[in-house]
């Protein structure tokens, strides 16, 4: 069995605040895609890595991984407009002989190798549809706007509808894992635009099987993230693990 890992890194990034695409962005002074990247090759069972990069920056996300030590072989293909657009090209783009596909996004760099092997292995034991998954620690509530008040400033005020239970609940992560066909037939049929590739595979009415998630596979998206994942590696040089 092959195994190969796409990493959707084509997103700009807008809510970090303004700068470079999201994935060339630093931590501990090593590009986020970088860190992506070393995950999935030090994974025992990745065996490619295919990145989806910026359309005006496939050459640059090239030169950036020949500089590092990534350890694996790496291709480059161009992503598109949305996140499914470029894990859709990067799909494309899979040698024949790859059977299961994990999909990882460059903005979860810390997501830890025991992850990355943990969901493919569970697409190996037969799993056709693979996703890491959290408890939500906040509680959750189900809100709709509030009525707009005569001289109201700022944004629309928003009122509490439903307390929803978060105990069968789960924030998902990736890398998400797959059975290569599966995945390239959820693509094909895809008839909505959404923010994980597992979210097409439900849609064909096949199951998606969860296995526990990582705190360290956080996404980031606010600056605040940066701040956290500094500190986790930080911790991780401290203990000896870089
Ligand atoms: O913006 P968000 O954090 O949800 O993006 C998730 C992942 O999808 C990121 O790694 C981002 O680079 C990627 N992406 C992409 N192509 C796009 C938009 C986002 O590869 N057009």
């Amino acid at each position: 069995m092959t195994v190969a890992a796409i990493v959707p890194a084509a997103g700009r990034g807008d809510r970090l605040g303004p700068g470079q695409p999201k994935a060339l962005r630093t931590l501990g002074g090593v590009p986020m895609l970088v860190h992506a990247v070393r995950a999935l090759s030090r994974a025992r069972l990745v065996d490619l890595v295919v990145v989806a990069a910026p359309p005006d920056g496939v050459g640059e996300v090239k030169a950036l991984l020949a500089l590092h030590d990534i350890g694996a072989e790496v291709l480059v293909v161009a992503g598109g407009a949305e996140r499914q657009d470029s894990v859709a090209r990067a799909l494309e783009a899979l040698p024949p002989a790859v059977d299961v596909v994990l999909v990882h996004d460059a903005a979860r760099p810390l997501a830890p190798s025991e992850l990355v092997d943990a969901v493919a292995g569970a697409v190996l034991a037969g799993h056709i549809a693979v996703v890491p998954g959290v408890p939500m620690a906040d509680t959750v509530k189900r809100i709709a706007p509030g009525e707009p008040r005569d001289g109201e400033r700022g944004p629309r005020s928003e009122l509490v509808t439903e307390t929803v239970s978060r105990s069968d609940l789960r924030c998902i992560q990736t890398p998400q894992g797959f059975d290569r066909a599966v995945l390239a037939k959820a693509h094909a049929m895809a008839d909505a635009t959404l923010t994980d590739d597992a979210g097409l595979v439900e849609r064909l009415g096949l199951p998606v099987v969860v296995v526990a998630g990582s705190a360290e596979a956080f996404k980031i998206t606010r600056p605040i993230d940066l701040l956290l994942a500094e500190a986790v590696l930080l911790e991780r040089r401290a203990n000896g693990a870089l």
